[in-house]
């Protein structure tokens, strides 16, 4: 089926079933560009994608069979056809796209690429739907579709917490230490020194975060309860484990004085609950909401300027610990998904894959 266009879809009531769909292309409707996928990666932030499909509109971006559901990735994506006035053909493009061979949109020309307007995507999260033309091939663009994602939202993060003064804290806690978002948001906080950086990660990952030199102190999970941490604290949860949150909370009592959910790697553990747990109240972090924010209070362009002072440089760091393995074909592809979904992986991988 290589040569064909498909979609990889996913049961939405079972991850761990999978499907590779023949799509072959239909006509194109007047406005409409049609896009062949060149590469997109495949991290643990596209299992979240999936895990709350449903209840964040994820499955929203992309028709799929009922029952089933396309994975919104980050990657490059060609124009193959165009009835769009202003979209040529081989303009290359950076957003979101389906796991799949080829994609159709809508688009709306802006400055930088266009707006996606399918009417399914309407009231969905702006970022989501914005596509960054691309001039040529650019510097490290399989960096580019790992890394941009979850560095801006480790940015924004980092952002915030300055914004509130880290609530007094004198550590941040990172669960998930050795995920890329978490590496990203220890990256920027070491570097600022404001506060202690504290990774809670797997025993099996701990050496490799410890190497990276981003955190101040490593410790693995189950080391929590005995380790001396600097107070008060704020929690960054990327995992969302309840066994762990509570663990969290309760090491730290009235010392927690902010938990900012991110993410939740550990999409199998228990589903998440709060309830009667000492220190502050889970607050739930999404990207967009401070994306949205930050455009409001520093104008046009005031965003994207501050992030590209700090982008290049973790981009170029990251060349250090970051992997970067390319992958083809659909079978691939499944391989990659199943090995992402598992955790089976190492951290210092970052796969791409090329439809
Ligand atoms: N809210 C937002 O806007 C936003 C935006 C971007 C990312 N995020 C979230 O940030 C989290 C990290 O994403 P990423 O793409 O940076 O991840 P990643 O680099 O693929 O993370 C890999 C690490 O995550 C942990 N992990 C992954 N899968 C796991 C599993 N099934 N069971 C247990 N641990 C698992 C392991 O870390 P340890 O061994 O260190 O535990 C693993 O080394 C995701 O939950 C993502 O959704 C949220």
């Amino acid at each position: 089926m290589s040569n064909a266009a498909w979609d990889f879809i996913v049961g939405k009531d079972d991850l761990r079933q999978t499907r590779v769909d023949a799509a072959p292309a239909a006509g194109l409707a007047e406005g409409d560009i049609r896009l062949k996928v060149e590469s997109f990666a495949l991290t643990a932030n596209n299992i979240t994608y999936a895990v709350f499909g449903e209840r964040m509109g994820y499955w929203k971006f992309y028709p799929a069979p009922e029952g089933w559901g396309r994975v919104p990735v980050w990657g490059y994506a060609v124009v193959e056809a165009s009835n769009h006035p202003e979209i040529k053909v081989g303009q290359r493009f950076f957003g979101y796209v389906p796991m799949s061979s080829h994609m159709t949109a809508t688009p709306r020309k802006t400055a930088t690429g266009f707006f996606e307007t399918s009417p399914w995507r309407a009231g969905l999260a702006a970022p989501y739907n914005q596509y960054r033309l691309v001039d040529g091939h650019e510097a490290h663009e399989d960096e580019q579709s790992l890394l941009y994602p979850l560095f801006m939202t480790s940015w924004l993060i980092a952002d915030m917490l300055r914004d509130d003064g880290f609530h007094g804290a004198k550590s941040v806690v990172l669960s998930s230490a050795s995920s890329k978002t978490g590496l990203g948001l220890a990256y920027l906080l070491h570097r600022g020194g404001e506060a202690k950086v504290v990774g809670l990660t797997s025993p099996g990952n701990a050496a490799f975060v410890e190497g990276l030199g981003y955190y101040d102190q490593v410790i693995p999970y189950e080391g929590l309860g005995g380790a001396a941490i600097d107070e008060p604290a704020v929690y960054v949860d990327f995992a969302s484990n309840a066994g762990l949150r509570a663990a969290v909370h309760h090491r730290f009592g009235e010392a927690l004085v902010y938990d900012c959910v991110v993410g939740g790697t550990h999409w199998e553990a228990a589903p998440e609950s709060h309830h009667g747990l000492p220190g502050a109240k889970p607050t739930f972090f999404f990207a967009p909401d401070r994306i949205r924010k930050r455009r409001e209070d520093w104008g046009p362009g005031g965003l994207e300027a501050k992030f590209a002072a700090d982008w290049p440089v973790f981009i170029a760091d990251s060349t250090r610990w970051m992997k970067v393995e390319r992958r083809a074909g659909p079978d691939a592809v499944r391989k990659t998904y199943i090995e992402v979904l598992d955790a089976t992986a190492s951290p210092d991988q970052g796969f791409i894959c090329t439809p």
